[in-house]
């Protein structure tokens, strides 16, 4: 019989019979796979289990504290914050390709939670030989299927460890579907902002700031941002529509005008998708009165912002991101 009670009851004691007296490591993205997959060990070994959360500042509004605070308030967790982003905002700097942006997000993530391991490595207990990881069904299968070690390199040499580290991999998600993480993360009390959290790309906010990213064109684009969120909630569409990132267009200046005078400011683009699996989508026919609300107040409360634009493009031709 399939509950959602049996599957963490099962998973608490794999876990429990896998890892024995030793600790694990998991990190956390904001995400739903790594938060359910890490309120399961900690269901299972409690204190056993160090998460990791590497703020690499280009989150949208809220969702740091989110982890930081309701996330470790429902579980308990130990929980280890590394605010990383004056290194992540040094290493964009100057960068607009979105590739190359790719790349250094990609890069500095890896060393940033490399560190941290190791220093939650040198910290007095039992080893560390395990690492969380939220792979679901639909990976495992693409993947084909095999289970293994994670073998971390490490860049940075932190005296008394090897070079090399080797964990054992704990999967606990491995036999489920998205939508039975999400109520399997439900059944453990998680937040729902986090259960029903729609897809977000790991480089964050680096990617939808099309030109240089810096720290004011991220705050103006959390603003914007949050503002769309909010009215796509208030209205109910949450469910209706795959995600919509918003974009800012820092490259691009029009004119406007706004209360006395001209403006030259930056486009912000709404891009809501509907979509199945991210593969292809179709842009979302949201009713005009949300947009007419997103847009007067993007352009009213969003300094610098004189234009809003709807993305009416499907996938394929465009991908759901801008970059
Ligand atoms: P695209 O832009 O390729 O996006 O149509 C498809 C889906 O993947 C998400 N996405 C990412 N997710 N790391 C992620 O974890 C990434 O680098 C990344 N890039 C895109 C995107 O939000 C959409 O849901």
């Amino acid at each position: 019989d399939w509950t959602t009670g049996n599957v963490i009851e099962e998973q608490v004691a794999a876990i429990r019979a896998q890892v024995g007296d030793r600790r694990a490591i998991c990190g956390l993205s904001g995400g739903v796979d790594s938060a359910v997959a890490a309120a399961l060990v900690q269901k299972a070994i409690g204190s056993q289990l160090t998460c990791v959360y590497v703020d690499h500042g280009l989150m949208r509004k809220g969702e740091t504290e989110q982890v930081e605070k309701d996330f470790v308030a429902a579980t308990g967790v130990q929980l280890k914050v590394v605010d990383a982003s004056e290194r992540f905002l040094g290493a964009l700097a100057g960068v607009s390709d979105p590739e190359q942006k790719r790349k250094i997000i990609g890069r500095e993530f890896i060393r940033v939670f490399e560190q941290a391991q190791l220093e939650i490595m040198r910290e007095d207990g039992p080893e560390v030989a395990f690492l969380v990881q939220g792979t679901l069904y639909p990976d495992v299968v693409e993947s084909g299927g095999g289970t293994g070690t994670a073998n971390i390199k490490s860049h940075h040499n932190v005296g008394g460890l090897p070079d090399d580290i080797e964990f054992e991999l704990v999967e606990p998600l491995r036999q489920l579907f998205k939508d039975e993480v999400r109520m399997v993360g439900q059944e453990l009390g998680l937040p729902d902002e986090i259960v029903q959290r729609q897809p977000f790309p790991g480089p964050g906010l680096g990617i939808r700031i099309v030109g240089e990213v810096t720290k004011e064109r991220l705050d103006l684009l959390r603003e914007a941002d949050a503002i769309a969120r909010e009215e796509l909630t208030a209205a109910g569409l949450d469910r209706d529509i795959w995600q919509c990132p918003v974009v800012l267009l820092a490259d691009v200046r029009s004119v406007g005008v706004q209360g006395d005078g001209r403006t030259y400011g930056h486009p912000i683009v709404l891009r809501p998708v509907s979509s199945e699996d991210a593969m292809t989508a179709d842009w979302s026919r949201l009713p005009y009165e949300v947009l007419s609300k997103i847009s007067t107040r993007i352009t009213n409360e969003v300094t610098d912002v004189n234009r809003v634009v709807l993305d009416v493009t499907s996938k394929p031709p465009g991908t759901i991101e801008w970059e």
